[in-house]
């Protein structure tokens, strides 16, 4: 069977991929946020994940707000990165598993979610930008893309997402193939593009949120999206991702590594990674 080793959640502001672009991961500006990667860096050296189900939101390159399914999973062997007119170069395709995919999407709908499924499926800098950040050498492993929307309302709530991350944890257990997958959620922390919150950061919503995240996730799941968006701020909403990523750690699950730093652009940018253990397997170990 699958066995989800752990996740790893970062942002995903278009600038990082232009300070990776330019090389300027040492520049004051940059340097705390790039300093939270060694670890990842190790940690997915040791694990060596065969794929990556990557949660995150579509900025308009993929869907649009004529057509924007509440959740999309990808059914692709390949996943192509295009312009999205933020200046930040074309990265290389990401690999897929078709086979997963199904396997996933079959399992999801089973379980009640009605998925939009993708075959030919565009991923934007949600997606890029971590795969840079956390294979900086462009080994990228297969990934299965996730799309949550996070930006025509109505939105799913946080309740949903956890749930919907519970139901692809559930599939992965139940997927044949032997192999070590490792979850990805991306964006927020907290951050407002524009209106007259705009700049809006709230930090101690976002260390209660990843806090959270460890020790009582189901708790999050009271708030409601217009509490969301007053706590986190308009597009501090891409926190459904990390729900959606959280829901799916079925083990045991403990933070290893935590970076948090404000502002990258005008966002809370953070950097989690948690191990997921099997419940027997810790057992025995204690
Ligand atoms: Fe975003």
């Amino acid at each position: 069977m699958a066995r989800i080793v752990g996740v790893i959640t970062t942002s995903h502001v278009p600038a990082i991929g232009n300070a990776i672009a330019r090389g300027l991961q040492e520049e004051p500006y940059w340097k705390p946020f790039f300093d939270g990667f060694p670890p990842v860096h190790r940690w997915i050296a040791r694990e060596k994940p065969d794929v990556a189900v990557i949660f995150s939101n579509d900025h308009g390159l993929n869907f649009f707000l004529d057509k924007l399914p509440t959740f999309a999973i990808g059914a692709a062997n390949e996943y192509r990165n295009e312009d999205e007119g933020w200046g930040i170069p074309v990265s290389h395709a990401a690999k897929g598993n078709a086979a997963l995919s199904w396997h996933i999407i079959n399992d999801v709908v089973n379980d009640g979610f009605d998925i939009t499924m993708c075959q030919d499926m565009l991923v934007d800098h949600a997606v890029t930008i971590p795969l840079q950040l956390m294979w900086p050498a462009g080994d990228w492993p297969a990934i299965v893309p996730v799309s949550i929307n996070t930006v025509q309302h109505p939105l799913p709530s946080m309740a949903r997402c956890y749930e919907l991350g519970r139901s692809v944890g559930r599939a992965l257990a139940s997927y044949p193939e032997d192999i070590k997958v490792m979850v990805i959620g991306t964006g927020g922390l907290s951050h407002q593009l524009d209106g007259k919150r705009a700049g809006f950061i709230n930090r101690e919503f976002d260390v209660h949120c990843m806090d959270q995240l460890v020790a009582d996730p189901e708790s999050l799941t009271r708030y409601s999206i217009p509490q969301v968006v007053e706590l986190a701020g308009a597009q501090g909403v891409e926190f459904l991702n990390w729900m959606a990523m959280r829901g799916a750690l079925t083990g045991a699950v403990t933070e290893l590594h935590r970076n948090y730093h404000i502002p990258i652009s005008n966002t809370a940018a953070a950097t989690v990674l948690f191990e997921n253990r099997p419940r027997a397997e810790r057992r025995k170990a204690a």
